[in-house]
């Protein structure tokens, strides 16, 4: 591979978290973004929450992709994307506000959206389940479940001219059925304002990538979430309800996953976890007390605080298999500095006996004890530095074990929040 490939990549290259989201995916796919044709976001809602920090303001973007600051490239948001108007119009917004045009956005018409009773149903199942899961409460698990269930409203639905009719007619269900005390005129009226302001952005989008697949355009599929909160591969049901890895760029626009150049894990320099759900590297203490605030380890969508843990190499070493992952991105480099002894952990161990990740089984991560391997850290302010060469021999080698481990290399570091603040390899 060329050096500083992610530098000149070209063709088609996806985005994917290898941890539970979180990364920093935003801001990779807002650099990465800049050679891209087009930037495809293929799973999740409102749930996710991109931060990105540039020229124009910091954004916190949910359903628009990170690459809609590329004013050249087309923004497409697929049809396996759960679709929340209100979240979407307040981008629309807050762009508009900071001179940034989303004329080149499209979003697919086959999307489901989300409700304002997908919002109440995931807070009430929250509320009665015995073990919660902790979601974000944006309706993004409902939302699947009708889309399964093929009840659910679509985006091309809003172009209808009975749209007032059908959001009527599903009020009535859900209030019986969920006992909830939905005022269907109060929503006809919220929806008809999102419909102006987003009907002329809705298309094909499948047809789009097929048509720049042919033309050699790059295509860069930017994912939401990371691949351990996948429905089936993620610690069920402590998982979110769609497909953060490779799979949900097949599901959102029919191209075979082999059809992907390049796929680049991103994960931080350390682990966090938002929501319930086993994670053997946690980290308490002094220690993880100073990562969450040195790493502002907050929730862009909740504002709940990251659990933070020790990079779990075992979690990426398994995204690495089942996505192909042809580089990984290391983020937050940075936040890891001045903690003296930094861990990594490199293998499990359960009942005495060495184990790889299994998929769907959030009890079997509970169980699992994290070997680790210890490293030295440092104690220079590295986030001015621009080439690998420059970091400290211990940061060198922090990021030289994380890829002995995994068998992948390092093709990206970040070492600050701002574009820019970036290492390339
Ligand atoms: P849901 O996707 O809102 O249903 O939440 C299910 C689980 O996934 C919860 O643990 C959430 O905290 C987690 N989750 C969902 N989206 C994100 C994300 O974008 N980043 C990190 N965690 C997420
Ligand atoms: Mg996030």
């Amino acid at each position: 591979m060329a050096k500083k490939m992610l530098q000149s990549w070209q063709g088609t290259l996806a985005v994917i978290g290898v941890d539970w989201g979180d990364s920093g995916k935003g801001r990779l796919t807002d650099d990465l973004g800049a050679r891209a044709d087009i930037i495809a976001r293929f799973n999740g809602g409102a749930n996710t929450g991109h931060t990105v920090e540039n020229q124009y303001g910091k954004f916190a973007l949910h359903i628009i992709p990170s690459g809609i600051f590329n004013q050249k490239a087309k923004c497409l948001v697929g049809r396996n994307v759960a679709v929340d108007l209100e979240s979407l119009v307040l981008e629309m917004s807050a762009l508009t506000k900071a001179g940034v045009s989303y004329k080149n956005l499209l979003i697919d018409e086959q999307a489901s959206l989300v409700m304002p009773w997908h919002k109440m149903r995931d807070g009430l199942r929250e509320k009665l389940r015995s073990a919660k899961i902790g979601t974000t409460g944006r309706g993004v698990g409902p939302a699947y479940a009708d889309r399964t269930e093929r009840v659910g409203l679509l985006v091309k639905d809003l172009l209808k001219p009975d749209f007032a009719g059908k959001i009527e007619e599903e009020v009535k269900i859900q209030n019986k059925f969920y006992d909830l005390n939905l005022n269907a005129k109060e929503i006809v009226r919220r929806y008809q304002k999102y419909q102006t302001k987003v009907k002329n952005f809705i298309g094909k989008t499948t047809l789009i990538i097929r048509e720049a697949q042919k033309a050699k355009k790059n295509i860069l599929f930017e994912g939401a979430q990371g691949y351990f909160l996948d429905i089936d591969a993620g610690t069920y049901p402590y998982v979110t309800s769609s497909n953060p890895g490779v799979v949900g760029i097949a599901r959102s626009f029919d191209i075979h996953t082999s059809e992907i150049n390049e796929v680049i894990g991103i994960t931080k320099a350390y682990t966090t976890r938002v929501g319930e759900g086993p994670m053997p590297t946690k980290i308490t203490g002094e220690v993880g007390r100073k990562i969450v605030d040195v790493g502002r380890e907050v929730g862009t969508t909740t504002g709940r605080e990251r659990a933070v843990g020790w990079l779990d190499s075992v979690l990426i070493k398994e995204a690495a298999r089942a996505n192909k992952l042809t580089a990984l991105a290391v983020t937050k480099l940075d936040v890891l500095t001045n903690i003296s002894k930094l861990k990594l952990c490199i293998s499990y161990e359960l009942n005495g006996k060495s184990m790889d990740y299994i998929g769907h089984d959030a009890e079997f991560l509970s169980k699992v004890r994290p070997v680790y391997k210890e490293v030295g850290g440092w104690a220079e302010d590295i986030s001015s530095l621009r080439s690998f060469a420059d970091l400290p021999k211990n940061a060198q080698n922090y990021i030289r074990v994380i890829e002995k481990i995994t068998k992948v290399p390092v093709k990206f570091i970040s070492v600050g929040p701002k574009r820019g603040e970036i290492i390339y390899l």
